[in-house]
């Protein structure tokens, strides 16, 4: 079996790593071999990184801070995705590629196709076989913030390091996803992230396992 990679994008707050681990216990249930992982931070160089954004996030320049997500990425594909794919497994990314073109490019207003060359560079040009855009109000996705559990709040620091931008800012970013998912109609799919947690996962299963299939996957 051919390895295969999913990545979970959008706004802070939306329900990805929730439905990262329903996820990966559903297919590694079905008897298939699954990696969960995320970015920043998948391996120890980028835990280092991660703490260093998040302790030093409000002095971070806009292009500092793209820089240390790339590094991160380029370590992360190198140690972690590359090699688990090619050993046939499917690795879940929580973020990847597009979360800098939508953040650090739309959201802090570097250019789009730097931050995608630099992109190209981090990962060798590893696109995911899928990439499931959660879409959620800004509104919705701050109210479930809010909800974060003390565990919760620790694994998923760099990005809530965000969470005081102003509104606009966040605006952007989602426009940046839509931007993004029609650009790339085969890769990214949105799905719709309101709901509950089993409704969101249903959907989340029937894409992947569709997708499974168109590459014969056996699932
Ligand atoms: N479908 C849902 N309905 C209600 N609350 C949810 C749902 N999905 C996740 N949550 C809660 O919302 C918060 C944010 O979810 P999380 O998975 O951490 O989002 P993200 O990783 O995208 O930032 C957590 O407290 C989580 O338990
Ligand atoms: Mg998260």
């Amino acid at each position: 079996m051919r390895g295969f990679f999913i990545t979970l994008e959008g706004l802070d707050g939306c329900g990805k790593s929730t439905q990262l681990e329903r996820l990966a216990a559903a297919l590694s249930q079905r008897g298939l071999a699954v990696l969960a992982t995320r970015q920043p931070g998948g391996t120890e160089i980028g835990t280092s990184i991660r703490a260093l954004m998040i302790q030093q996030h409000s002095r971070l320049s806009p292009v500092a801070e793209v820089l240390l997500m790339m590094a991160d990425r380029a370590q992360h594909v190198s140690d972690i995705i590359k090699p688990n794919l090619e050993a046939g497994r499917i690795v879940i990314s929580d973020r990847y590629i597009d979360s800098s073109v939508a953040f650090q490019g739309y959201g802090r207003g570097l250019e789009i196709t730097a931050v995608e060359a630099l992109n190209d560079l981090a990962t060798g040009g590893l696109l995911p076989d899928l990439t499931i855009l959660f879409e959620l109000n800004r509104e919705a996705a701050q109210a479930r913030l809010a909800t974060r559990t003390e565990k919760q709040l620790t694994d998923s620091a760099p990005m809530t390091g965000f969470d005081d931008e102003q509104h606009d800012f966040h605006q952007r970013v989602q426009q940046g996803y839509w931007q993004l998912a029609a650009r790339h109609p085969d890769r990214i799919h949105c799905v719709d992230a309101d709901g509950s947690v089993n409704e969101v996962h249903q959907r989340v299963m029937a894409l992947v396992l569709e997708r499974l299939q168109e590459l014969g996957v056996r699932s």
